[in-house]
């Protein structure tokens, strides 16, 4: 039994996720540890909210909330969607924190310390009317390329050069619309993250071996640039204050910390934030301090975050000077795209999560979304790919079997598990098929292959399948009442085993399944292989009922109705 730390990157509070997000950190962070907790490990899977920076105070704004009473109301809305799609977080924090700002603070005064962070003077636009410096996008005004009046002062979003405010024409405040801009001095804290390029090669050198490519590609790309040093501070009302014990001018000035700076170390600050809870029974340094060796740690984002977590929260890390966990693994994927094209939260294009949720149960999509995962490459969703694999996968193969097994043992032998005759070749074989089928499934969710994993849980369901076509009890029971009573019970077997194994993809049903037998533990704890080789788990007598139809199938009325309601291949 090992000890794992399971984090997702932190999804941002502005905004209800959409389905390429979800694949791209939790879902797959979430089957992870589900499979783990299932194989005895102790595990600790953390996220939370990211909730500070400009994103956060504008949209709080445009709802005319107080952005705190936003973001705890975001939270929520998050939350309940995540409980939705059945992600058991150990924890899901905030990184708005009382705990993470203690350790954010804790961080920048040792770095400080140890010479890692100086203070610079920068020239920044001031708004006399507002009262206060600017942040870049909150400077608006014609792009000096294309012309579009409502350019923001980082990026033009109709031409998407990047800009700096003093580039924009008629320049004016976002926050007032006043013209009224100057330029002035002000003093930031930059992270020196220079004088730690070297470190940090180092140690990505030692682990990027093990790293899948897309990780240690990118983590290389942004060594090979050179780390420069960068500005950890901003001047905005909402974010953890810089502390005054030790820049007490910058602190008087309001300044916080950049988002970025406090994002990653909200993992630690989630992680105190649930011991807090149960301070008797949880210690959260056991993960995080101290523990070289003893925790293995992966990290599950998308290919964008790749450079935060592999190469600067891994400086901020190295140049506190304390033993503080670094990443062991660190699994990253591509984009999901919509019919080939940008899933945007901004344009709302594609499909978001609660939607999802709103049309099928979490299982659905979890399947799907796991079984075609961006991992080597980009993936594309289409209606079309969903239904057809919803139907065949699912519907057909997993929850027609069950269906169909269980309903014709009950009309034909009762309500309980039938005896039948000794099991015989045929029986030997599937026994053998399921065992490799098994290991590989094993093997592939070891090595964080989720797709590879998902095709090796297929084939576990079409060799059931195939068994039953085989074996025909339905044509088996006229002439051989014992032989089709051991069909049935094989069967029946291998339903209780698939509702072990399935369990990290697909939950809810895999409880359903668990449950159709009264067996005395029904908790599912992973099959070993001389059980799946036996599949004699479920005793002869045990009593089960039917359950209603697992998987409905998706008709092709379905199909045009979520195409209209969420285009199709024309966007
Ligand atoms: O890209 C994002 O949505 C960020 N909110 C991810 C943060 S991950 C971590 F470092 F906190
Ligand atoms: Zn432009």
């Amino acid at each position: 039994m090992a000890r794992h730390l399971i984090t997702s990157a932190l999804p941002y509070i502005n905004g209800i996720k959409h389905l390429g997000n979800m694949v791209g950190s939790m879902l797959p962070a979430d089957v992870y540890s589900r499979y783990l907790r299932q194989r005895g490990h102790d595990v600790l899977y953390i996220c939370a909210t990211d909730e500070h920076g400009t994103p956060a105070e504008l949209a709080a704004k445009e709802r005319g909330l107080a952005v705190d009473e936003f973001c705890a109301q975001a939270h929520d809305a998050q939350k309940a969607v995540y409980d939705g799609f059945a992600l058991a977080f150990d924890y899901f924090g905030r990184s708005s924190s009382a705990e993470n700002r203690d350790i954010t603070q804790h961080f920048a005064r040792k770095l400080n310390e140890n010479g890692f962070i100086e203070e610079r003077a920068i020239r920044q636009v001031y708004s006399p009317a507002d009262g206060r410096f600017l942040p870049d996008r909150y400077v608006e005004g014609t792009c000096p390329h294309c012309g579009y009046d409502k350019a923001r002062g980082d990026q033009c979003e109709n031409c998407t050069r990047v800009l700096d405010p003093t580039d924009l024409i008629n320049p004016r405040s976002a926050i007032s619309g006043s013209t009224d801009l100057e330029v002035r001095e002000t003093k930031h804290l930059f992270l020196l993250q220079s004088k730690l390029q070297h470190e940090v090669e180092q140690w990505v050198a030692r682990h990027e071996d093990d790293w899948p490519q897309l990780a240690s590609s990118i983590a290389r790309k942004w060594l090979n640039e050179g780390l420069h040093d960068r500005a950890i501070t901003r001047d905005l009302d909402w974010g953890v204050p810089v502390p005054a014990d030790t820049w007490p001018e910058l602190a008087a000035e309001g300044k916080v910390f950049y988002v970025w700076f406090d994002a990653p170390i909200e993992y630690i600050g989630a992680t105190k934030e649930w011991a807090d809870q149960d301070p008797e029974n949880r210690d959260w340094k056991s993960w995080w301090y101290d523990v070289d060796t003893e925790v293995r740690y992966t990290e599950f984002m998308a290919k964008d975050n790749v450079p935060f977590h592999t190469v600067m929260f891994p400086a901020t890390e190295l140049g506190v000077r304390e033993p503080w966990k670094k990443v062991d693994y660190v699994k990253a994927f591509n984009w999901l795209t919509y019919y080939g094209g940008k899933f945007s939260t901004s344009q709302k294009r594609g499909v978001f999560t609660d939607q999802a949720l709103d049309i099928l149960p979490a299982d659905y999509w979890r399947y799907f979304l796991i079984a075609n995962a961006p991992e080597s490459d980009d993936s594309s969703f289409t209606w079309e790919h969903f239904t057809a694999t919803v139907n065949k996968d699912l519907a057909d193969t997993l929850g027609n079997f069950v269906n169909r097994v269980l309903s014709f043992s009950r009309k034909r032998f009762g309500d309980e598990v039938p005896a039948g005759g000794e099991p015989g070749e045929a029986e030997a074989k599937l026994g053998e098929e399921i065992a490799r089928l098994l290991a590989e499934y094993e093997a592939q969710m070891e090595a964080l292959q989720f797709r590879k994993a998902a095709a090796a849980l297929r084939a576990l369901w079409s060799a059931g399948n195939s068994y039953l076509e085989e074996k025909a009890p339905w044509l088996e029971i006229k002439t051989d009442k014992d032989g089709a009573a051991l069909t049935l019970r094989t069967a029946m077997n291998l339903i209780h085993l698939y509702a072990v194994v399935s369990e990290p993809f697909i939950p809810a049903t895999a409880k359903t399944m668990r449950e159709a037998f009264s067996l005395a533990d029904d908790t599912a704890t992973w099959a070993t292989a001389a059980e799946a080789k036996s599949l004699s788990s479920v005793p002869v007598g045990t009593p089960f009922t039917v359950p209603p139809v697992l998987f409905a199938k998706l008709t092709d009325e379905d199909l045009e109705n979520y195409k209209e309601r969420f285009g199709g291949d024309e966007g």
